[in-house]
């Protein structure tokens, strides 16, 4: 990673942890400030990147997070903004939990994966799930938020390519394309979009819930930001049936195990009053 990319990263961290109209991050953390009391609970912020959003949870609620991330240059750069905010209730880990699977003592009373199931390919999200189900506490939950492969940014290269959608132009075309405008991004694994593009496994509401019944989890809420949900009186409407599916830009899910029983916790009954 050059001295380029790390202050590009700190940069980008920064923004995801301050500013809260940042573009991309704005739905989400209008919702997750709606739905979660995260006081007092103990957070898992897997796959957290450059760290931004898990020094968002960790400043916003007396709570205590643990964000693990597989690069170790994201890592890097969370670290970094971790000292440089001063930030004492965030734990930053290079870990592959495939490998390093969490232990009996690891449980979470929340565990968030923003922005992060879209990247991973369908076997290895099906073990990740597995493992993350495991780590639950009694009435915890998972919130998933992706942009679903319908979405017009959903290729993550629209912003370089200038055209939405442009997940469906011939292959050849694109690859073509992204290459025109390609450009380098922080990371071990995907060190430039085109390698981000390639590494993208399509996700749709169907292939996630496919994967997480399949860890024994169910899921107890979903909203789909449509945007059409800009229109006066259907702000909260889940507008996600064809053809104004293509207009969701981003699919948020609550998961709990199926082990769980049902209507006795708090995010279950606010899911079932709509909230
Ligand atoms: C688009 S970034 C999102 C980062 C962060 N959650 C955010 O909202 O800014 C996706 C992240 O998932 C991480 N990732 C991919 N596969 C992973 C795995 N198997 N275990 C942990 N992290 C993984 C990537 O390294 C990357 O940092």
């Amino acid at each position: 990673m050059t001295q380029e990319q790390f202050e590009d990263g700190v940069a980008y961290s920064e923004d995801n942890f301050q500013n809260d109209n940042a573009p991309h991050l704005k739905v989400d953390k209008a919702l997750i400030r709606e739905r979660f009391d995260l006081n007092g609970k103990k957070v898992l912020d897997f796959g957290c990147g450059m760290g931004g959003m898990s020094v968002w949870y960790a400043t916003n609620w007396d709570c205590q997070v643990y964000a693990l991330d597989i690069d170790r240059h994201h890592i890097k750069i969370a670290e970094h903004l971790k000292e440089k905010h001063k930030v004492n209730n965030v734990v930053f880990s290079q870990r592959n939990i495939l490998v390093d699977h969490l232990k009996e003592d690891e449980k979470f009373d929340y565990i968030f994966l923003n922005d992060v199931a879209e990247h991973i390919a369908y076997p290895i999200l099906q073990e990740i799930f597995i493992q993350l189900e495991k780590g639950l506490a009694k009435n915890g939950k998972i919130f998933v938020t992706y942009p679903p492969w319908k979405s017009p940014y959903a290729s993550h290269v629209t912003h370089a390519v200038k055209i939405p959608w442009c997940q469906y132009l011939p292959a050849k075309t694109l690859d073509n394309l992204i290459k025109k405008n390609n450009m380098p991004i922080v990371g071990e694994e995907e060190s430039d979009l085109l390698q981000a593009y390639h590494g993208l496994n399509h996700l749709t509401h169907k292939k996630l819930i496919k994967v997480v019944e399949k860890a024994n989890l169910k899921p107890v809420f979903r909203k789909s930001h449509c945007i059409l949900n800009r229109l006066p009186g259907l702000g909260n409407t889940n507008i996600n049936f064809f053809p104004f599916d293509f207009l969701v830009t981003k699919e948020f899910m609550l998961l709990e195990s199926k082990n769980q029983s049902v209507g006795t916790n708090p995010a279950n009954a606010m899911a079932s009053q709509g909230k």
